[in-house]
């Protein structure tokens, strides 16, 4: 069984064997130039590990595990234009070191050659694990257009907003699981918890993206800091402001999140403030705990070692990029 860092080692060198012709060279530079600048690789490593649970050799699920990583950076792209975002993974974004149209029509080929990797499952389980990446691709457009929809809504509740983050982001970690087990032999049942333990990870994991977004360190987290709270974005922890705060603490943060003009940086730090004296980060920390729990539930219902997915679950917890 290979460790979480043997199988990182083998993505980054297999996305750097992909080469992609010279010209138009402004629809391939920056697919070269955002799958070279890094990230945690975690969803291909999921996969890998859902495969290994079931066969030790890998190579029926690299290609698989690539697709699903340049699926995920074609996401990246157009989130970044979505959310006017100015950093990724602490270097400039496609957008702005490009420019729009740029990022659209890389992001685009992105996808299609996502669909050409993920293709090269074995024939066995072709046609399910394309259907599961359909599903999962099209629910994290559905996700994503939520998630815009709410900048300009002031009455989201909080299970719309656990639903929109179970499409944007926890069904793509779910369906890397799934597909990776499908790959490595798993039964129907296998998969499907596999799939589950990815839906509450991914929830978790999405909670803590949106504590990082105000409370982590730009250096570390390789975007801005505070970027959320400027897009008006209903979050995990602007929602349950609203629903432990006073109704003077209230108006406040409806008053920052309304569409009026404001100065950024006193908007994020009066935002941040409420959150603090709110304790919002506790509420959030124990929310990622609670799916982190439910996640480990689906882990225990299969046999087999998995020490692999247990490791991984608790650097997501841990994590600070
Ligand atoms: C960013 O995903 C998008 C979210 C769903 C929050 P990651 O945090 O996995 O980004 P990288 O790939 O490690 O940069
Ligand atoms: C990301 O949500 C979801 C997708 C990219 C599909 P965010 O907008 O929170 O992700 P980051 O914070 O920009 O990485
Ligand atoms: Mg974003
Ligand atoms: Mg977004
Ligand atoms: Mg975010």
């Amino acid at each position: 069984m290979k460790s979480i860092k043997e199988l990182q080692q083998i993505i980054e060198k297999e996305l750097a064997g992909i080469t992609y012709p010279e010209s138009p060279a402004d629809l391939y530079t920056p697919i070269d130039y955002v799958l070279g600048l890094g990230g945690k690789r975690m969803r291909p490593i999921l996969l890998l590990l859902a495969h290994q649970l079931f066969n030790q050799n890998l190579s029926a699920a690299i290609k698989p595990a690539l697709g699903i990583e340049v699926f995920h950076n074609f996401t990246l792209l157009h989130d970044d234009i979505m959310d006017n975002a100015p950093l990724r993974r602490g270097q400039q974004t496609v957008h702005e070191k490009w420019n729009p149209n740029v990022a659209i029509l890389s992001g685009d080929t992105m996808l299609v050659q996502a669909y050409q990797l993920i293709s090269e499952v074995p024939s066995e389980v072709l046609k399910k694990s394309l259907d599961v990446f359909s599903k999962t691709a099209v629910e994290v457009c559905e996700g994503q257009q939520w998630d815009m929809d709410f900048e300009k809504r002031d009455d989201v509740t909080i299970p719309e907003y656990l639903k929109m983050i179970e499409y944007k982001t926890a069904v793509l970690l779910a369906g890397a699981l799934k597909i990776g087990a499908l790959s490595g032999g798993a039964n129907e049942e296998q998969a499907q918890h596999l799939y589950e333990f990815g839906r509450n990870m991914g929830v978790a994991f999405q909670l803590k993206d949106d504590l990082l977004d105000v409370f982590g360190d730009q250096d570390k987290f390789g975007k801005q800091v505070g970027g959320d709270i400027l897009s008006n974005k209903k979050t995990y922890l602007y929602l349950q402001s609203l629903a432990v705060s006073e109704e003077a603490h209230k108006e406040e943060l409806q008053f920052w999140f309304s569409s009026k003009e404001h100065d950024r940086a006193q908007k994020v730090n009066a935002v941040k403030a409420l959150y603090e004296q709110l304790e919002i980060k506790k509420v959030t920390t124990d929310s990622i705990h609670e799916f982190h729990q439910k996640a480990m539930t689906h882990l225990k219902a299969i046999d087999g070692d998995k020490s692999g997915l247990e490791q991984f679950a608790a650097m997501l917890l841990q994590r600070e990029s």
